[in-house]
């Protein structure tokens, strides 16, 4: 038996303005994205941007339905249209910002594990690390690869 431990490496900002210009204007797309969100039933409105390799920024942002399952959110909605409209054009960073009822959110909403996995399916496919900005008004993160957010991933393009 051997003990082992897992180091995560990730940044932290106090404030967009720390932010490397390209990150700063990721950063207000996915604030403009949080416009797109449909969300009656949580009133929690997602915003995500998603830069590609050649530097096209995809918006997306939660979608909700009376049918609860069938909604989706703003993360998948901005990699599904992009690698629908895009496809075979390197996904670069995934920026993601919430608001609760109107009111932007403090701390960084973290990804949900279906969205972590689908995000860890492109950065295999495109054999490039996917960089992760997860942004609240008080506290920014940034990810360099999808594996800091989802340790052991499950990758079939790879077993
Ligand atoms: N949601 C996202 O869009 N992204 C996240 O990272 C967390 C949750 C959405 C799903 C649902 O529409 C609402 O936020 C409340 O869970």
């Amino acid at each position: 038996m051997t003990d082992k431990r897992l180091t995560i490496d990730y940044k932290e900002y106090a404030s967009e303005q720390e932010l490397e210009p390209q990150d700063r204007e990721l950063a207000r797309v996915a604030l403009e994205a949080i416009r797109g969100s449909y969300s009656p039933y949580s009133h929690f409105q997602v915003g995500a941007a998603l830069r590609l390799a050649d530097g096209t920024i995809v918006k997306g942002a939660n979608q909700e339905n009376a049918a609860y399952p069938a909604g989706l959110c703003a993360e998948r909605v901005a990699m599904f249209a992009a690698s629908a409209n895009y496809p075979d054009v390197p996904f670069d960073t995934l920026a993601i910002v919430a608001s609760d009822r109107g009111t932007l959110c403090d701390d960084p909403a973290t990804p949900c594990g279906n969205c972590r996995q689908v995000m860890a399916e492109y950065q295999s496919k495109y054999n490039r690390p996917l960089k992760v900005l997860l942004l609240g008004q008080k506290k920014i993160m940034k990810f360099f690869k999808v594996d800091d957010i989802l340790p052991f991933i499950f990758d079939s393009l790879k077993v």
